[in-house]
């Protein structure tokens, strides 16, 4: 006899009309019911063009029909208008970053996973392949950048707008400039939507081919404004090897689906140890986690970085490893994400 997951693997070959994405990975499939004589399965779409609910159902059926024929096949379809900040606003939403190419948030599902670090990294590494980068620190209660970039001074201010501070090739802007740290945990939900608008609006951003976002860990809050203030051109998600890293994972690839913003990819931070004594490479957690996690959601592996006291000296002391040691294998790592992250935004 079929089991569910037997269903749920063929579910796996119905796409997403106009996609190349399944309606599983999509995250379409509410329920499966299979006994010996039927199969039930039960879909939620989100969209307001009725034709996309039909078609989908149509194609489910005939795809289900044709693998297990013995079988009686119902899908039903529960169709949803999606939330309001997506595209039927999209047209209206204001482009806070007109000077900016390419937009991309990194983020996490988790917080300490080393998106801070991994941006940093990243942002460098991109400037260094030639790129014209800048850097928002997106964290207000707990921006990473001062820190990890050793910036004390503030920005200059023309009287009208803020100027970011370039460093090591990358044009910076954090709310950790201009306020302390102690003072920053104290904003609250409206205000921090506001600092995080202004630190794009009130910025004399120059031209820039990519702008990476430092996101901060939790809700989604900061998701959601920067999907209504930018066109993102995706998500990064950093995570750790280990299960429980993962989940959250595919929970930060969610969140980003819900405000209509692809992931472009996950990088596997502490993802291996090499010992900086003989080279040997250790993989301390369980390896190949995010690998068969993206396979299965139909994102890449944008790279794996290693777990190493030289990137977490580097954020401490504010000179990134890249910088530091140009010629390590750590640094190598973070170049090899960087000409992928330009492949992706080439296409
Ligand atoms: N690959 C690595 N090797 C060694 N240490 C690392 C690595 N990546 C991050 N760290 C360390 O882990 C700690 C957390 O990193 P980081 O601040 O970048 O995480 P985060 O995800 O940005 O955290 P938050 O969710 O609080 O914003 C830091 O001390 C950092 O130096
Ligand atoms: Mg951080």
């Amino acid at each position: 006899m079929r089991t569910k997951e037997d269903v749920i693997a063929e579910l796996k070959q119905v796409y997403y009309p106009g996609f190349s994405r399944d309606i599983v990975s999509f995250g379409l499939v509410q329920k499966v019911d299979v006994n010996e004589e039927y199969i039930n399965v039960q879909l939620l779409v989100k969209s307001q063009d009725s034709s996309i609910g039909d078609k989908i159902k149509t194609e489910t059926e005939e795809h289900l029909q044709s693998k297990f024929s013995d079988s009686k096949i119902e899908v039903s379809v529960d169709q949803q208008a999606p939330p309001q900040f997506n595209t039927s606003s999209e047209q209206t939403k204001p482009n806070f970053l007109p000077t900016v190419k390419h937009s991309i948030a990194v983020a996490s599902g988790k917080g300490g996973v080393g998106k801070s670090t991994v941006t940093v990294n990243l942002a460098v590494a991109l400037a260094k392949q030639g790129l014209k980068v800048g850097l928002l620190d997106a964290d207000i209660y707990g921006p990473s950048i001062p820190t990890m970039f050793g910036i004390k001074e503030q920005p200059y201010f023309d009287g009208k707008k803020l100027h970011p501070i370039e460093k090591n090739g990358v044009h910076l802007m954090s709310i950790g400039f201009l306020v302390d740290n102690k003072d920053a945990v104290v904003w609250r939900g409206a205000l921090v939507h506001r600092a995080l608008q202004q630190l794009m609006n009130d910025v004399s951003w120059p031209e820039l081919d990519i702008m990476l976002f430092d996101m901060p860990p939790g809700t989604g809050d900061a998701q959601l404004t920067l999907s209504q203030s930018v066109t993102l051109d995706g998500s990064i998600i950093v995570s750790t090897p280990q299960d429980v890293a993962l989940i959250d994972a595919v929970k930060g690839v969610k969140m980003f689906e819900k405000v209509n913003v692809d992931t472009i990819g996950i990088i596997e931070n502490m993802s291996y140890f090499l010992c900086p004594h003989c080279g040997q490479r250790t993989d301390i957690f369980s390896h190949g986690g995010v690998a068969e996690t993206c396979k299965s959601m139909n994102v890449s592996v944008l790279g794996e970085i290693p777990i190493d006291a030289d990137i977490r000296k580097g954020g401490d002391e504010g000179i990134p490893v890249i910088i530091a040691k140009p010629e390590s294998p750590q640094s190598k790592a973070f170049i090899r994400v960087a000409r992928n992250v330009i492949e992706h935004i080439n296409k």
